[in-house]
C-alpha cells in the first residue's frame, strides 16, 4: 500500500512486513526516512534534518546528485552542454497508480496482486527531470526502483552514470555481504564489517562475470540465517554494474546501477534514458527471511508467467555436455537418448559441437547449421529419431558469439566487437558479436528461427562463454561509442524477448561458461540458469548455497553427474549428488550408455521423487539448516503452511546430528519417509520434536553421504 500525506509531503511504501518512507524538506529536497519493519505512517519519524541551511552532506538523499555539496562518491552524473556537471533537483510531485510500472525494452519485476506505482518527479532548472519509480509487491516484501532521466533542456546532456538506486542508512554499524568467486566457484558469500571510504563489487566485462554478482546484503552485525536485520538488494540487470557502498560522515550508502566506466549516454532535448531496476528486500527475520521473500518475487512475478506456476512440470532433461563434449555423431547421441529414456527422463538436450565443423571450441560459432558428418539428417532428422524414442528434443546455441574461423566471421568481420586497428582479443578462441547493432541481431535471429522452425526443438540453452573485450562498435560515432555495452544488454534482451514471444512454450535456460550471468535481468526472460559448470556434489553445495541467499532452488540449472567428478575429480554418493540436483532445476549430465540396466533402474526412484514433489520443490520455501562447512550442509524446502517437506543432507555434517526443523507445526505428528531407501514410510515424529529436538540424521558413511528425506503431517 502507498500512503500519501500531502500535509507532511511524505510517501510511505508498505509491504505486508515492511515500509519504506520518505518525505520532501523544506528545501524541496526528497530526503530518504526510514526503510524497516512495517510501521503506521504517522509513527515514521521526522526528516532529522529538515533545515534549508543543514550541510548536504548530512542528508539522507533519495537521488543524490553531484556537484552541490554532496560529497559522496558521485554515482549520477549529468553533464550540460556547457560543462556543467551538477543537477540541483527538487520535488516537482508525486503520483500513485494501481499496478507495477513496467520497463519498455528492459526486464523488471512484473505486475501481481496489490501492487502499486510511486511516481515521483524531480527537476533541474537547468534542463533535467528525473522520474523516480518505486514499485511495491507487497506478497514478498519487494520494494523496486528504477529512474527515468529527461533532458527537458534544449541543448544536449550527456549522462556519465546513472543509477538505479540509492539507500542511505543512518549507521555506521553494518555488515555488507557479496557473492563472489570464478568460474566453477560461483557465489560464496563474503561478509565483513562496512569500512570508512568506498567500497563495492561489480563487472566492466560486458556481463556480470564470475567474479561477482549483481545481488548483496546489508546486515546488522548480529543477522545470521534466522534473526536480524537484513536488506538485500538485486540490480535487474546483465551487463557492467555496480553495487556501492559508502561509509562517510552520516552513514551508510548504497547505491546500484550500471557501471559508470565508459557509459556515456548523450540525450537531445526531449530524450530519456531508463536506468534499470534494482530490487529491495528488508527482513528482521534474518537471510532466511529476506531469501524466501526473494525467492517468492522471483518465481511469481519476474520469470517469464508461462513457467511460474511450480505445480507446472518441468521436464527432467539429460545434457550431453559430459557425456560426449564435441566427440559424437547420431548413432552415440542416439544410444545416449535411449539409456536417458530408459533412466525416465523426459528431454534429451544435445550441446556443444552439432554445428558444421565444430569439433573443438576453435571454430565454427556463428553459423548455426547442422554439421551433416555428425548428423546425416541435420538437427530434423536427429530431433524426429530422439522424438520417436518417446524423448523431447532440446539444443544449445551460442548466439552472441563468432569463431574467427567461421564464415559469418569471414563475410562480416566488423560484426564482430572491435577497435579499428589493435588486435582484437580472442577468448576462448572466440569473439562476440556486436549486439549492439540491430543488422547483426537480425542475422542471428533469422538463423534461430531457422532452426527452431526446422523441428520441435523444446528447449535451448542459450551460452555465452565469455567477457566483452575491445568494446567498440563500427556501425556507431566516436561520441557514442559510451553506449556500447548498455546497447549490447539491450540487443540481449530484445533477442531474448523476441524468442519467448514468438515461441510462447519454448523452455529457455540461460548460461554463460556456468554461471556467469545469474541475474535478475536474465530470469525476466529464461525460468532457469546454468548456475555452474561445477557439478560436484560438495562443491555444489557452497555454489547452490550462496546462489539461494537471492535466487530460488527452481532457477538453477543442477544435473546429475557422474563421479569422479570431471572438474574435481571427487567422488560422492548417488544421494549426495541427488540432493544437489533435486534441489536445482534436476536433470542428468552423465554418460548413461555407460550404466547397467540395474544402475538405470536404481535411478528410477529419484526421478519419481522429482515428479511426486517437483510442485513442492519448485514452489516450497527454502530453509538453510547448515551452512555448508566444507564438509557438508543441509537445507529444506517446506510448504509454506508447514505441511511437507522434504529434508537434503548430504556430507560429514550428518555425524550424530539432529536437525531442528523451524518450520514443523506444533501438536501434528508427521511420517517421515526416507527417499534413499525407496521412499517408504519409515518413521513418524511430532511437529514440536523436529522443531525443537530436530529430525534425527541416520549415520551413513562414505565418501559425501547424503540423505533425503520427505516429511508430511499424518492424517
Ligand atoms: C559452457 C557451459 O557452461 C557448459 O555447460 C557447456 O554448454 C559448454 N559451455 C559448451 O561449450
Amino acid at each position: 500500500m502507498i500512503h500519501i500525506d500531502d500535509a507532511r509531503r511524505l510517501y510511505a511504501l508498505h509491504t505486508a512486513r515492511t515500509t519504506y518512507a520518505m518525505a520532501v524538506d523544506d528545501a524541496g529536497r526528497l530526503l530518504h526516512l526510514y526503510y524497516g519493519p512495517r510501521t503506521a505512517a504517522a509513527r515514521l519519524p521526522q526528516s532529522p534534518h529538515n533545515d534549508p541551511g543543514c550541510h548536504p552532506d548530512l542528508l539522507l538523499q533519495e537521488w543524490p546528485a553531484p556537484g552541490l555539496g554532496d560529497n559522496h562518491a558521485p554515482f549520477f552524473q549529468p553533464e550540460f552542454a556547457d560543462g556543467v556537471i551538477a543537477a540541483d533537483l527538487r520535488f516537482a510531485g508525486a503520483e500513485r497508480s494501481p499496478g507495477k510500472y513496467s520497463l519498455p525494452g528492459l526486464p523488471a519485476f512484473r505486475d501481481g496482486e496489490g501492487a502499486e506505482t510511486l511516481r515521483v518527479t524531480l527537476r533541474d532548472e537547468l534542463g533535467l527531470t528525473v522520474t523516480l519509480l518505486y514499485g511495491v509487491l507487497p506478497d514478498c516484501d519487494l520494494i523496486t526502483r528504477a529512474a527515468i532521466v529527461e533532458n527537458t533542456g534544449s541543448a544536449p546532456v550527456t549522462l556519465r552514470g546513472v543509477p538505479s538506486a540509492v539507500l542511505d542508512f543512518a549507521r555506521h554499524d553494518l555488515d555488507l555481504i557479496t557473492f563472489d568467486g570464478a568460474w566453477a566457484a560461483e557465489r560464496t558469500p563474503h561478509r565483513a564489517a562496512v569500512r570508512p571510504g568506498v567500497q563495492g563489487v561489480g563487472s566492466v566485462g560486458g556481463i556480470p562475470t564470475h567474479a561477482h554478482n549483481p545481488f548483496v546484503v546489508l546486515c546488522a552485525p548480529n543477522a545470521g540465517e534466522t534473526r536480524g536485520s537484513c536488506w538485500g538488494a538485486a540490480l535487474v540487470y546483465s551487463g557492467n554494474y555496480r553495487c556501492q557502498v559508502e561509509s562517510a560522515a552520516a552513514g551508510i550508502r548504497l547505491s546500484l546501477g550500471i557501471e559508470p566506466f565508459r557509459f556515456a549516454w548523450t540525450l537531445a532535448p526531449g530524450e530519456r534514458f531508463t536506468a534499470p531496476e534494482a530490487a529491495f528486500v528488508y527482513s528482521d527475520a534474518g537471510f532466511g527471511g529476506m531469501s524466501r521473500n526473494f525467492h517468492n518475487a522471483i518465481r511469481r512475478h519476474l520469470v517469464p508467467p508461462r513457467w511460474a506456476d511450480p505445480a507446472a512440470p518441468r521436464p527432467v532433461l539429460l545434457n550431453s555436455w559430459e557425456a560426449c563434449y564435441f566427440d559424437f555423431d547420431e548413432a552415440k547421441l542416439l544410444a545416449l537418448a535411449k539409456a536417458a529414456r530408459a533412466a525416465h527422463a523426459d528431454l534429451f538436450v544435445l550441446d556443444d559441437g552439432w554445428f558444421k565443423g565444430r569439433d573443438s571450441d576453435t571454430t565454427s560459432l556463428g553459423d548455426w547449421t547442422a554439421d551433416r558428418r555428425k548428423l546425416p539428417g541435420g538437427v530434423a532428422g536427429l530431433c524426429r529419431k530422439i522424438n520417436a524414442l518417446g524423448l523431447d528434443f532440446g539444443i544449445w546455441v551460442e548466439p552472441e558469439a563468432v569463431s574467427p574461423d567461421s564464415d559469418l566471421y569471414r563475410a562480416h568481420p566488423d560484426w564482430a566487437l572491435h577497435i579499428p586497428g589493435r588486435p582484437t582479443l580472442e577468448i576462448r578462441h572466440q569473439y562476440t558479436l556486436d549486439f549492439s547493432r540491430a543488422d547483426v541481431r537480425e542475422n542471428i535471429w533469422q538463423q534461430l528461427c531457422a532452426l527452431l522452425d526446422s523441428c520441435p526443438i523444446r528447449y535451448v540453452k542459450w551460452d555465452m562463454n565469455r567477457s566483452l573485450a575491445n568494446v567498440y562498435s563500427a556501425a556507431l560515432p566516436a561520441a557514442r561509442q559510451g553506449e556500447v555495452y548498455h546497447r549490447y544488454v539491450l540487443g540481449v534482451y530484445e533477442l531474448q524477448q523476441k524468442l519467448t514471444g514468438r515461441y510462447p512454450d519454448l523452455l529457455l535456460e540461460n548460461c554463460a561458461g556456468g554461471g556467469a550471468r545469474f541475474d535478475c535481468g536474465m530470469l525476466y526472460y529464461s525460468p532457469q540458469i546454468w548456475t555452474s559448470d561445477n557439478t560436484d556434489a560438495l562443491d555444489r553445495q557452497s555454489i547452490q548455497y550462496g546462489t539461494s541467499f537471492c535466487y530460488p532452488p527452481c532457477v538453477m540449472g543442477a544435473h546429475y553427474s557422474t563421479v569422479p567428478n570431471h572438474i574435481t575429480g571427487r567422488t560422492a554418493s548417488v544421494e549426495a549428488r541427488m540432493a544437489a540436483a533435486l534441489t536445482g532445476t534436476f536433470g542428468f549430465e552423465l554418460d548413461l550408455t555407460a550404466y547397467t540396466g540395474a544402475e538405470i533402474e536404481a535411478l528410477h526412484p529419484y526421478v519419481q521423487f522429482y515428479r511426486d514433489h517437483g510442485a513442492l520443490l519448485r514452489g516450497g520455501d527454502l530453509y538453510r539448516l547448515a551452512a555448508p562447512d566444507g564438509r557438508g550442509a543441509a537445507w529444506a524446502i517446506a510448504a509454506a503452511d508447514g505441511s511437507e517437506a522434504v529434508v537434503f543432507a548430504a556430507g560429514r555434517v550428518l555425524d550424530g546430528r539432529s536437525l531442528p526443523l523451524p518450520f514443523a507445526r506444533p501438536g501434528v505428528r508427521y511420517a517421515l519417509h526416507a527417499a534413499y531407501t525407496g521412499g517408504h514410510a519409515d518413521d513418524a515424529a511430532d511437529g514440536d520434536a523436529l522443531a525443537a529436538l530436530g529430525l534425527p540424521l541416520p549415520d551413513l558413511r562414505g565418501d559425501l553421504p547424503g540423505y533425503l528425506c520427505y516429511i508430511k503431517t499424518e492424517g
